[in-house]
């Protein structure tokens, strides 16, 4: 057979192959076509590489190059056909569906565990008696320090370890203004992120007169650098308790209560002497967990301690009339502790596989 022949063979396979895909309605036309024309055993396509032995040995090479080109365009064709077919074909499934299938859960989020945590901690506190009092975010140097009895050369108040507000965000607009001026308020006071919700203290014995009962929950910022304890926001609980006759047996019986119901109740807690300018006496509060080899271990939660006659006077009121406790614990710390969570740079890495978990 001449090659000129055998490509006309060829040519009319291809057209009759590809014009009969495309008309295939359904998927079973679509089988029956492809049987016909591209079947292992019987298809068209095998009768027309048989005839590939008839051409001269010299015409050979181009006329098996002419029989793949084809065969190729043929397949795409058919494969054209199918997915046509497919997408549709899926719709139409005769297949009867399955109404006793367990159905798609559309993913659902929930709350960070640190608001699961704050949100819990009111509840507990609420129950014994503790009101939810708020405050700025952004504070004076009054109520973060001096209303504290933290005064002015007090090391804590040193620009690097706090978050100091500069001009640039709070600007006067005023052409001559000092650039290098720190941030101040209307009272001309300069302002910083607070470094601890103890400000929530003095603004809520500013403006009630005792007895006071409340705890303050929100961020504080340090310029700390993040390990796995510390990070330069975090969350504290404050909590401030002042009435007649108040003792360090009643901010005690308060902590257990806490760490019992909110830890579990095997947790003890235990006051170490310690420092807080606005405490006399001060204590550093840590409640204990067994490890892994069931060893008794403690973690610091925070500060605590009887509320310093100073801070009462700075309030305005009498210190031989009424005392107070106060203490100021770490929610991420609390929350990783009840969770057995060991770095709590977790809380912040936004990883949902971590934060789904909770
Ligand atoms: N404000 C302290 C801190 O940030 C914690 C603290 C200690 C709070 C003693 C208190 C307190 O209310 O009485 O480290």
């Amino acid at each position: 057979m001449a090659l000129t022949t055998f490509q006309a063979e060829l040519e009319a396979f291809a057209a009759a192959a590809q014009a009969a895909f495309i008309a295939a309605a359904d998927a079973d036309a679509l089988e029956a076509a492809r049987v016909e024309y591209l079947g292992a055993k019987s298809g068209r396509l095998k009768d027309v590489q048989k005839q590939l032995g008839g051409v001269p040995k010299e015409d050979k090479p181009a006329a098996g190059k002419a029989f793949n080109d084809a065969k190729t365009v043929v397949e795409a064709a058919f494969n054209e056909a199918k997915e046509r077919l497919g997408s549709g074909a899926q719709a139409t499934s005769r297949e009867p569906f399955d109404r006793t299938l367990p159905g798609k859960r559309a993913p659902l989020g929930h709350l960070h565990p640190i608001t699961q945590t704050i949100d819990e901690l009111k509840d507990l506190m609420g129950r014994l008696g503790f009101t939810v009092a708020v405050g700025p975010e952004i504070e004076d140097e009054w109520h973060n320090f001096e209303a504290l009895n933290i005064p002015a050369a007090h090391p804590a108040r040193d620009p690097l370890e706090n978050f100091y507000l500069s001009t640039a965000k709070v600007s006067t607009g005023k052409p001559g203004a000092a650039k290098s001026d720190a941030a101040k308020s209307d009272s001309g006071a300069p302002l910083l992120l607070r470094s601890q919700t103890s400000t929530v203290q003095i603004r809520v014995m500013e403006n009630t007169k005792p007895p006071v009962r409340i705890i303050s929950l929100g961020r504080v910022y340090r310029p700390d650098t993040a390990d796995a304890t510390h990070y330069p926001m975090f969350h504290q609980i404050e909590g401030l308790l002042i009435d007649r006759h108040v003792t360090m047996a009643d901010l005690k019986s308060v902590l257990r209560l806490f760490a019992s119901s909110f830890l579990g109740g095997d947790v003890h807690i235990r006051f170490r002497p310690s420092f807080f300018p606005f405490t006399e006496p001060s204590v550093e509060v840590d409640m204990s967990w067994h490890d892994d080899k069931g060893n008794l271990r403690w973690i610091e939660m925070g500060g605590a301690g009887m509320v310093d006659p100073n801070v009462l006077a700075a309030v305005g009121y009498d210190p031989e009339e009424v005392t107070g406790f106060a203490f100021g614990l770490g929610v991420e710390r609390v929350c990783a502790r009840r969770h057995n969570v060991t770095d709590i740079r977790e809380f912040y890495r936004n990883d949902v596989r971590f934060l789904h978990q909770f």
